[in-house]
């Protein structure tokens, strides 16, 4: 736990100049992937009171409307390195089930790429596809971009146009296969058969519709045998053709070792920076002006080593069995909101990022089948900075005291992002990992602060219960709107102090302008 010894103020100095980069919308992605209810029985559930005449709940595309979502990237995950997308287009009644391998689960492909591209695009979300790089390779990825964005005249999109689509969807985001150094990945590669196919297959997805953007998978996290050498590897081949590199972490508290948990910012602050630099020193040996930017496309907490028993150790269901339906409590908010903080920091590299999942796994949405939908406690930290967060990230500097980690080493005690708009409109976001109220100055020198607005999630101690009851009573408990008047105060030197409560993530709406 973070020391009580440091509860003096820390100093935070923003100014409206200070500007690390543009927020890019899709940093507040999300995911939906084959797996457990995250499809079925969570956004698709024809015969649910709340179902529209697609089949798809509305309750539960409302929530992901208030939560701010403007991209979802499907349809896997591990799902992908299986999937046959051919078996699940045309006559839903002509489709037949196919066991997925990933998550031993019998698939029925009532859901496929049109129903999926649709659904987005009556919901008015980006997608962001994935090709099958582990079992298929060139010809199924270049042949599912020509059916989504290919133009009449060719067997592809022809096809889609036979089953009712005659406009392109026109896919802007594509990736690469999904964690493909991962050993439990279906057709798993070492990192020159995988770099080698990537190439290949972009390539060839490129000449069906050069204006596709693609992302190739870099490590499935920091702590892979391979990481780095994996990074340098896949870019050496690919680093001319692609945008972005991937980035995947979860997070849990392990080992009843909260202050780490706490930390899980600073240890994703320091993975986004190795990769940058992985592939800045690609490039920089290429002599290339191109900077390859990351997607960090799945990002969480998620009790995986704790309370899942792993994928090869499921037994093979069907009718979308409740897989990796974890339930969050206010820390895991606490620290859902600390991780935006860190992608904000990192907005002039990270331009796209992906909570994962949406609904039901590991989610901030869940639902009942035949029920009700709502609202996890991490769905409020992402809602709200997904709502704040505009313009651009500042360069915000963190003059903080340090704490020492078991897993992480030493790490700030408060954490800080803020974005101003153009307008002067400030969004500013807080971390308290110490379990010690401190105060935060504000210096803001050359500059008008105002804050208006305030909201609060702070870190419960109680074990997580099942059910809409808890996550209503975490909410309750943990989330808030702030009283600005009672934790804002003037300080020395034109600053201003704030005070945030322990173990806290805190929001605040204001204004920023020079003067
Ligand atoms: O999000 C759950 C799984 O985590 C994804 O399928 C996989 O890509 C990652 O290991």
């Amino acid at each position: 736990m973070p020391s009580a010894a440091h509860p003096s103020a820390a100093r935070i100095t923003l100014h409206p100049d200070f500007r690390r980069g543009t927020v890019d919308r899709r940093l507040f992605g999300s995911f939906v992937e084959h797996l457990g209810r995250a499809v079925y029985t969570g956004i698709y559930e024809p015969g649910h009171d709340a179902a529209d005449s697609h089949g798809f709940r509305r309750d539960v595309a409302d929530l992901i409307h208030e939560l701010g979502v403007p991209m979802v990237r499907y349809p896997g995950g591990n799902f992908v390195s299986n999937y046959v997308w051919e078996n699940a287009v045309g006559p839903v009644e002509q489709r037949k089930p196919f066991l997925d391998l990933a998550w031993r689960t019998v698939e029925p492909n009532l859901v496929g790429t049109d129903e999926f591209l649709q659904w987005a695009e009556r919901e008015g979300v980006e997608p962001m596809m994935a090709v099958n790089l582990g079992t298929r390779g060139v010809d199924a990825a270049a042949a599912l971009v020509e059916y989504c964005n290919g133009e009449a005249g060719t067997s592809w999109a022809d096809l889609r146009i036979a089953h009712g689509r005659a406009e392109p969807y026109g896919v802007k985001l594509w990736c690469l296969g999904n964690e493909m150094d991962g050993p439990w990945q279906i057709g798993h590669k070492d990192a020159h058969e995988y770099g080698k196919l990537a190439a290949e297959a972009g390539k060839a997805m490129k000449l069906v519709d050069p204006s596709i953007s693609l992302v190739v998978c870099g490590s499935s996290n920091m702590q892979m045998d391979t990481f780095g050498a994996w990074e340098r590897t896949v870019l050496s081949y690919t680093y001319d053709l692609v945008d972005h590199i991937s980035m995947h972490a979860y997070y849990e508290e392990l080992g009843g070792d909260r202050a780490s948990f706490l930390a899980s910012g600073t240890a994703m602050d320091r993975f986004i920076d190795r990769v940058v630099a992985s592939a800045d020193a690609v490039g920089a040996e290429r002599r290339s002006d191109k900077k390859i930017t990351i997607s960090f496309d799945e990002w969480n907490v998620w009790y995986n080593e704790s309370r899942f028993g792993g994928e090869e150790n499921l037994p093979i269901q069907r009718d979308a069995p409740r897989i990796i339906e974890d339930v969050y409590s206010g820390l895991d908010a606490v620290v859902v909101g600390d991780l935006m903080v860190t992608l904000l920091n990192h907005a002039d590299r990270v331009p796209v990022a992906c909570l994962a999942q949406l609904v039901n796994v590991i989610a901030p949405i869940m639902t009942e089948p035949g029920g009700e939908a709502w609202r996890q406690p991490t769905f409020h930290p992402f809602a709200t900075t997904a709502r704040l967060a505009r313009g651009s990230a500042l360069d915000v500097r963190v003059d903080a005291p340090t704490y020492t980690t078991p897993r992480h080493g030493d790490a700030p005690l408060v954490t800080a992002a803020a974005t101003v708009d153009d307008d002067g409109t400030l969004a500013l976001f807080l971390t308290n990992r110490s379990d010690q109220a401190v105060e935060v100055d504000l210096a803001h020198a050359g500059a008008t602060l105002g804050l208006a607005e305030g909201w609060q999630m702070v870190a419960d101690h109680e074990p997580a219960v099942e059910g809409p009851e808890h996550a209503a009573k975490v909410a309750e408990a943990c989330w808030s709107g702030v009283d600005v008047a009672s934790v804002v105060a003037p300080a020395q030197g034109g600053a201003t102090r704030v005070r945030l409560a322990p173990e806290s993530w805190t929001a605040f709406a204001g204004t920023l302008a020079r003067g």
